[in-house]
């Protein structure tokens, strides 16, 4: 089963909608695998970014992401990465269709509330980078079924 990295970044801690985000992804029919509330150090959050390094948002972006906790996760299901992005809504929030997160809790692009694995390869370096595999939990959810059944 597919799973994606995402973070509630400090925005969307500190305005109170980390419950809203998971409520958003669990409602969905996601799985919680992993998570973790933390303080991000400048190093991870550069190795993070590193993609970014050199655009004239990254310094900005660096200390945003530093400036306070954020909650760090992991979750599973058919085509998580896909679908959570979808939740999320486009990087810039007036681009972002109603009914995403950032349409519906933000305004602009530097504070956009959350983060979401763009594709299988960041899905995979994400999570390695941000939890030990001892730190997910591979569990049996009794609706699984009624949220994944094929047939
Ligand atoms: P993430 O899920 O956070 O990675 O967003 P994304 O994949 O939709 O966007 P992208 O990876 O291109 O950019 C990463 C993050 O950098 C965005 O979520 C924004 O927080 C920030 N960012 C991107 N473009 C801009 C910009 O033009 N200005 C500012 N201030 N921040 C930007
Ligand atoms: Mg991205």
């Amino acid at each position: 089963m597919e799973r994606t990295f995402v973070m509630v970044k400090p925005d969307g801690v500190q305005r109170g909608l980390a419950g809203e985000v998971i409520l958003r992804l669990e409602r969905r029919g996601l799985k919680l695998v992993g998570a973790k509330f933390m303080q991000v150090s400048r190093e991870l959050a550069e190795t993070h970014y590193a993609v970014h390094k050199g655009k004239p948002f990254y310094e900005g972006l660096v200390r945003y992401i530093t400036s306070a906790p954020v909650m760090a996760m992991v979750w599973e299901g058919p085509n998580a990465i896909q679908a959570v992005r979808q939740t999320m809504g486009a990087t810039r929030p007036t681009e972002a269709a109603p009914g995403t997160v950032r349409h519906d809790f933000a305004l602009e692009v530097g504070r956009n509330l959350t983060h979401a694995s763009d594709g299988p390869e960041t899905a995979v370096a994400e999570i390695g980078l941000w939890f030990k595999p001892s730190e997910l939990v591979s569990w049996d959810r009794a609706t699984d079924d009624w949220i994944m059944g094929s047939n």
